[in-house]
């Protein structure tokens, strides 16, 4: 069913809570320093709009995964200060995103302002979806704009719960473009449609891979997920990344997708650290040659050759995952040849997930690809064939 959008509803004085999803990158020494700012350009569009047609706005997100609690180091304030940048306006922050201070501070606000709320998540309420909180969230809203794609899979009371209490509830221009372009990618199957998942954790993504891999004509493995899949296969991994949740996941799809298992392309070789500091060599192996002592972080030459191939050949690719330890070159090498297959290819292309989306936007090929999306999680979830809670809370149109 299509939603409600932001060009269907008169904004103009309206009372407007926004959802963004300002999840942004931090700076592991310097947390007020946003390494990444691609999810709050990509919500200008929406934010601009409403500015443009004299709402009143005020924005909501997460940042991070606090423990339900305060967390000075995943504030939005560096967030609310770089939106005001890109906007040209002030963008005051709220010292929380609910309370009596914060009340008064959205009354005050005249047509055309924007105020930012603090870390939904600072409350743990806000996973949990409470009603009473969600209320206070939706505050004195007369119309709700869901803007956060990323957020769309969780039903929380800032995506899922505050509509309840707003009488309008209709997606933003990002998430229309996202309900546009992913499509594709949901409705493919068969001849031509390859998945590649890369990452550390195959226990995050071992329903997609349930679903998918049936669905695809290959599947191709890359990161650090491949060292967990050789481990499940008996193959030494040396010092390479290998949690044991990563390797049950892997040995329970070897184990109960047999018939499906000659779609999963695993690595051939890879390229691997001498774990000795000293040394600091780099070397290439066969997938049966890591030796012990040896961090694999890479996936190798005749991988890459193998995978691009695949993907050259393929009608729709949907890329979730980098292929190694992407930001410590030379094992971005891997990840890079990927980028570059799938902005070559005349597949209908598909980029979801933190990792790889910057991959792409750091190569400057994020308009050599069909479709980038803003959603990790999300847009896994929607490709899978999930309906999103975020998406089903809106109004219908
Ligand atoms: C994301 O980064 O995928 C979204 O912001 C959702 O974050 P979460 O996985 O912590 O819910």
């Amino acid at each position: 069913m299509a939603k409600k959008g932001l060009r269907q509803v008169d904004c103009a004085g309206k009372r407007t809570l926004v959802r963004v999803d300002f999840n942004v990158p931090l700076d592991k020494q310097d947390s007020t320093v946003i390494t990444d700012d691609t999810r709050i350009r990509a919500a200008l569009p929406t934010i601009q709009h409403l500015v443009d047609a004299g709402a009143i706005v005020t924005l909501c997100s997460h940042l991070g995964r606090p423990k339900d609690a305060p967390d000075s180091s995943m504030s939005l304030a560096p967030a609310a200060e770089r939106l005001g940048q890109l906007l040209g306006i002030e963008v005051p922050m709220a010292p929380d995103c609910v309370g009596d201070e914060v009340a008064q501070m959205r009354a005050d606000l005249q047509a055309g302002q924007v105020l930012m709320l603090e870390n939904t998540r600072f409350h743990r309420e806000e996973k949990k979806n409470d009603p009473d909180f969600a209320k206070a969230l939706a505050g004195d809203a007369e119309l709700f704009v869901d803007d956060a794609f990323g957020s769309m899979h969780r039903a929380h009371a800032s995506t899922v719960g505050v509509t309840e209490y707003i009488d309008v509830c209709v997606s933003g221009f990002l998430v229309e473009r996202e309900l546009e372009k992913l499509p594709p990618a949901r409705e493919a199957g068969g001849d031509g449609f390859v998945v590649i998942m890369g990452g550390a954790k195959v226990e995050d993504k071992i329903d997609a891979i349930k679903m998918l891999l049936p669905r695809a004509e290959r599947m191709i493995i890359g990161g650090a997920m491949s060292w967990a899949f050789f481990k499940a296969q008996g193959k030494e991994v040396g010092a390479s990344l290998c949690k044991p949740d990563s390797v049950e996941a892997a040995t329970e799809i070897l184990a109960n997708m047999a018939e499906h298992i000659d779609r999963l392309m695993l690595p051939v070789d890879v390229n691997m650290l001498q774990v000795d500091p000293d040394t600091g060599e780099t070397k290439f192996a066969p997938a049966d040659g890591i030796e012990p002592g040896w961090d694999a972080l890479d996936i190798g030459p005749e991988t890459r050759e193998l995978y691009g191939r695949a993907v050259k050949d393929a009608t729709v690719v949907f890329w979730n995952g980098p292929m190694g330890y992407f930001e410590k070159p030379p094992f971005d090498e891997g990840t890079v040849a990927l980028a570059q297959a799938l902005a070559e290819t005349d597949a209908y292309t598909v980029v979801g997930g933190g990792d790889s989306a910057a991959a792409m936007n750091q190569l400057g090929f994020e308009d050599k690809v069909s479709h980038v999306s803003t959603g990790g999680g999300a847009s896994i979830e929607f490709v899978q064939g999930d309906s999103l809670p975020g998406v089903d809370a809106l109004d219908d149109a």
